[in-house]
């Protein structure tokens, strides 16, 4: 019998890729995996992978993705971090009802409730509008990256301290990308079991104050916190690159943050583990696999 034929859409990124890399490990023998990319010639990562076949796709292009997705049994859509997400995501549904996709997984955020900030008017337009197509969906409700923690190499590096302004007291529940893929993984190869749910994968919880205190252990010098105002910080950002609605979506992140809010602070840690069955990975084991990059 035909091996049913899963699809990652916006796989050359951290989520897409981990995704990828998590079903080529484990399911590579169940399932036909494709990786779907704007350009399949920047795409030798993931053409390194057994078991995956790249296909150039680009999302919102409806047309197109029509034919791209034909036959494909589970699609999951990887939004891009571009402000016309919604409206990328939301036409690469519409494409995957129109070749008859089964199973949707697509990438939101925890926030996602919070329609007054910007990543929450963002993905909850994307789940209301998926979860009206009537194709049996999933939503991954993906927090803070613990990736982001790389934006911090450079100080740790040449003061030993974390420049931010959320209140390193606080805590907050972020995932690590590798278990992020693993549960998108799992998710895409049974979809039947998550049907017309959501789920917020998180890794663990953990404060800013606990990150400066696990990289000091691992890389064995004191590493401080040094707070600075909001406005500095998405000055900061921005200079490095990022647009203005991105830095203020990070900003309210960091303030629901500071208020305790629940979309920040997860109460329900088991989602990773209920999935996959594996543990998630612990702030010690992340920080410790990536210290030398930090010395
Ligand atoms: N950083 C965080 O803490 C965090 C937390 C939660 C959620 N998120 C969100 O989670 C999503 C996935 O994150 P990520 O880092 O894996 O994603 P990403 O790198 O921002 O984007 C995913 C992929 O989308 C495709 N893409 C980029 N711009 C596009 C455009 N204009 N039109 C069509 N496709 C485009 C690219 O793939 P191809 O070039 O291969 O097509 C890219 O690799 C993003 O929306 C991100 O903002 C981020």
């Amino acid at each position: 019998m035909a091996k049913p034929v899963v699809f990652v859409i916006g796989a050359s990124g951290n989520i897409g890729f981990s995704t990828t890399q998590a079903l080529s490990t484990k399911y590579a023998d169940k399932l036909e995996i494709r990786a779907g990319v704007r350009d399949p010639d920047k795409a030798d990562k993931l053409k390194a992978l057994p078991g995956v076949t790249v296909v150039k796709a680009t999302q919102g292009d409806k047309e197109q993705l029509v034919k791209t997705f034909a036959g494909v049994s589970a699609l999951y859509i990887v939004a891009p971090g571009t402000e016309n997400r919604a409206e990328l995501a939301i036409k690469t549904a519409e494409a995957a009802k129109e070749a008859g996709v089964k199973h949707l997984l697509v990438l939101s955020v925890p926030t996602y409730e919070v329609t007054s900030t910007v990543f929450g008017k963002q993905f909850t337009e994307i789940e209301t509008a998926v979860s009206k197509l009537g194709v049996p969906y999933t939503f991954i409700r993906l927090p803070l990256f613990v990736e982001n923690y790389f934006g911090f190499k450079e100080t740790i590096q040449k003061m030993s301290t974390i420049i931010l302004p959320v209140d390193p007291t606080k805590p907050y529940t972020p995932v690590v990308v590798a278990d992020a893929g693993k549960a998108g993984a799992a998710i895409l190869a049974d979809p039947s079991k998550h049907v017309n749910k959501g789920y917020c994968v998180v890794s663990n919880r953990h404060t800013h104050g606990d990150v400066a205190k696990v990289f000091s252990e691992v890389l064995g010098k004191e590493v401080t916190i040094t707070t600075n105002k909001y406005e500095e910080a998405k000055q900061l950002l921005m200079s490095i690159g990022i647009p203005e609605w991105q830095a203020d979506g990070g900003m309210e992140l960091y303030k629901l943050i500071d208020s305790g809010s629940t979309a920040t602070n997860q109460q329900n840690l088991s989602s990773f583990k209920d999935i996959t069955g594996e543990e998630p990975t612990s702030l010690k084991d992340w920080v410790t696999g990536v210290a030398p990059a930090f010395k």
